[in-house]
């Protein structure tokens, strides 16, 4: 009998009996069968046993025939034991073809997520084995790959891991690794939960649109996001109607699930447009693309909310939205000035981020020490400010643009530079001129610094003063400092072409900060009002952290530690000992050992707001940035971007309370106060500070 069925056909007898039925040599021939599929080759004898005992035959005869669509909800997976399949996705046709021993249809039930795509007979009788959702979870959830690979047209484009920490919560987590932009788009609007309200945050969703600048410009997301939330609704709603009209009742299951997953679709994809916009908050107004998008958005959705209910509650969000950013594009136009912040000079508006279309004023120094003011937009490059500077002195001569330093040090600014003017140091300035001049370039009298102390002024005013109206400076640095600029800084802003001045101007003052402390104690000549500086310092320091202000609190720990103020022991001795024990557990939550542990360990007692220690956060972005690729193989390093949105969200959570001036009830010279800590003249030469503190204690013979 067995030679007159042949092999095949035994087999398939034997997988069509149902699993209660087989017998022990039933199991022996089905496990003989499995051990050769290629699908199945990673997994344990002892899990194709079992699978020996649950997989179900199942063929088909025609070609064309659909085993399941895409966005229905998941029951099995498949093996293909004979002929090929095509994998079809909504508004891609077919995006690959599996054969023989590939499988299919574990995404669904290892994400609990719809469908990913359709699943269609490429031949005429097809075989498959056939493995059920209860099955499947009790024998392969956990050991199962933990790698999911897609691919499209024979090219990776999605790789997700079981996430360590998953099976505690009943369903496993896959977490996207890397993949190309668009199939991370897809799988995130496949995944994403709609129950919650589109503000709050869903994590994966977060480092998606966090850090979607870095591999996905405005002007390929927003296409797609449009195709989402326009395309398919229409045909569905066709077939809606259609098959009401046809049937006069209920349409067939099948088309209701479909509109269903078409509506799902749009929903999703306008939260997704919402929360990408208020990612980008302000930013947007600078991209023409990303407006018109959303004004198409909104005429969209108003439209179909008429059709479509079920898209209703999303329209005031998006009206709002839409038009906000619209208006506010149009009326931006009209560029605001800022004056270049050099020392003194700070006229920033309050709470106003420079955004790159703001025009700035800046002046340009010669060789001869005049100067010429220009006018160039923030975001200007090296060649622009060099085109608007040979203007104005109406020279044909090629001219270099040149920061110097006040020590003299030239640093030649390349033509591509962006937004030159904001990472200057605090005493340096811009020079131009021609080449042959180049070496005779001489810094400015007054980028010395100043050559007397300002204690007398700041001694009257108490330390916790001065410490809250640095404190409400920092802040307000602080918040006009966009995420995204911290990208930018990270990921090179040459390559955006956008300015990071907001971050440039905060990370300043806290150098401006340190090399205060450095100043005032290296111009004081009298030993004891030394000592008052260290001490007044130090209790500076104690109310920035009592505000949680870490940035001022550093940089005035900082100044202390260089070595020009550490070195003159004679100061340090006659400090009381209550001070030097502040000082010394100060300095301990700046030992930088275990990566800062001390620090980052301090930081997360803190609630919010906080103003974090800049420096060390932009540290950790660049650390991750140049120790990993961001594409490997044309895929995205998802897990890189991840790493980085983390960080991004630290500093989110340190602004996400707002600061509450109340903390402090100030003293009448609050006004002189503010004035003082928004204008501190500093020596940025670390020699002249060098030979400064040697006159003040020379050196111990
Ligand atoms: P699932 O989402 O359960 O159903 C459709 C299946 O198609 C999916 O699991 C994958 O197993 C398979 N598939 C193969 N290539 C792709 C691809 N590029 N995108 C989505 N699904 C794919």
């Amino acid at each position: 009998f067995l030679a007159q069925i042949g092999p095949d056909s035994l087999l398939r007898m034997i997988l069509r009996k149902s699993p209660g039925q087989r017998t022990g040599d039933d199991l022996e021939i089905i496990y003989d069968e499995l051990l050769h599929i290629k699908a199945l080759a990673h997994l344990s004898n002892t899990v194709k046993r079992e699978l020996a005992s649950v997989v179900i035959f199942e063929s088909h005869a025609k070609a064309g025939t659909v085993l399941f669509n895409q966005g229905e909800e998941g029951t099995s997976w498949y093996i293909i034991q004979k002929g090929s399949v095509n994998v079809v996705i909504y508004g891609k046709g077919v995006v690959c073809t599996l054969h023989e021993g590939d499988d299919f249809g574990k995404l669904a039930l290892v994400t609990d997520s719809p469908r990913a795509a359709s699943i269609v007979l490429r031949e005429d009788n097809c075989h498959f084995l056939r493995v059920d959702k209860e099955d499947f979870n009790r024998i392969l959830r956990d050991v199962e790959a933990n790698t999911v690979r897609l691919k499209e047209h024979e090219q990776a484009v999605l790789v997700l891991e079981k996430s360590p920490r998953s099976s505690t919560l009943g369903s496993i987590k896959y977490t996207v690794i890397s993949g190309t932009p668009e199939k991370i788009l897809e799988h995130f609007l496949e995944n994403m939960r709609m129950d919650i309200h589109h503000n709050d945050p869903d994590p994966a969703v977060d480092d998606f649109l966090l850090m979607q600048c870095v591999f996905m410009p405005n002007s390929q997301l927003c296409p797609l996001l449009m195709n989402w939330s326009c395309d398919d609704v229409y045909v569905f709603v066709f077939i809606f109607n259609l098959a009401c009209t046809y049937h006069a009742a209920s349409p067939p299951g099948s088309e209701q699930e479909r509109l269903e997953y078409a509506l799902n679709s749009k929903r999703k994809a306008v939260i997704l447009a919402l929360r990408w916009a208020n990612t980008h908050t302000y930013m947007l107004q600078e991209d023409p693309a990303a407006i018109s998008f959303l004004e198409e958005l909104y005429g969209s959705i108003t439209n179909d909310s008429r059709m479509l209910r079920a898209l209703k509650d999303l329209v005031p969000d998006v009206e709002k939205i839409a038009t906000f950013h619209s208006e506010e594009s149009k009326s931006s136009k009209k560029k605001s000035l800022i004056r270049q912040f050099s020392n003194g000079e700070e006229r920033l508006q309050k709470k106003q981020p420079i955004r790159n279309h703001d025009d700035i004023l800046l002046k340009v120094y010669c060789s001869d020490h005049t100067y010429t003011t220009i006018r160039v937009a923030v975001a200007a490059t090296g060649r622009e400010v060099i085109g608007a500077v040979a203007d104005k002195l109406g020279t044909t001569d090629e001219l270099l643009l040149v920061h110097l330093s006040s020590a003299g040090e030239k640093q030649m600014l390349k033509p591509n530079d962006v937004s030159v003017f904001s990472t200057s140091s605090i005493n340096g300035r811009l020079f131009s001129c021609p080449r042959d001049q180049l070496s005779s370039l001489t810094p400015l009298p007054d980028q010395e610094g100043p050559s007397a102390g300002s204690m007398s002024t700041f001694e009257l005013m108490s330390s916790k003063d001065l410490a809250y109206q640095m404190t409400m400076f920092d802040w307000e640095l602080f918040s006009c400092v966009h995420e995204h600029e911290l990208l930018y800084h990270t990921f090179g802003r040459q390559s955006f072409r956008r300015t990071t001045a907001n971050l440039d101007l905060f990370l300043r003052r806290f150098n401006q900060v340190q090399l205060w402390v450095v100043t005032e104690v290296c111009l004081c000549g009298q030993l004891s009002k030394r000592v008052q500086l260290l001490k007044k310092f130090i209790k500076i320091a104690a109310h920035c952290r009592e505000f949680k202000n870490l940035n001022s609190f550093f940089a005035i720990i900082m100044g202390m530690s260089n070595p020009a103020v550490s070195r003159l022991s004679q100061t340090w001795e006659k400090l009381p000992s209550k001070f030097k024990k502040f000082y010394a557990e100060f300095e301990n939550m700046m030992d930088p050992s275990r990566n800062h542990r001390s620090y980052r360990l301090t930081v997360t007692k803190l609630d919010s707001p906080i103003i974090p220690f800049m420096p060390l956060l932009l540290k950790d972005m660049t650390f991750t940035h140049e120790g990993n690729k961001t594409f490997i193989d044309n895929m995205v390093n998802f897990e890189k971007m991840r790493i980085i949105a983390n960080t991004i969200r630290q500093v989110r959570y340190c602004r996400s309370q707002p600061f509450n001036p109340e903390i402090c009830q100030p003293n009448k010279n609050q006004a002189e106060v503010r004035g003082y800590v928004r204008k501190l003249g500093v020596i940025d030469n670390q020699r002249a500070l060098t030979n400064l503190s040697y006159r003040l204690e020379p050196r111990r013979t």
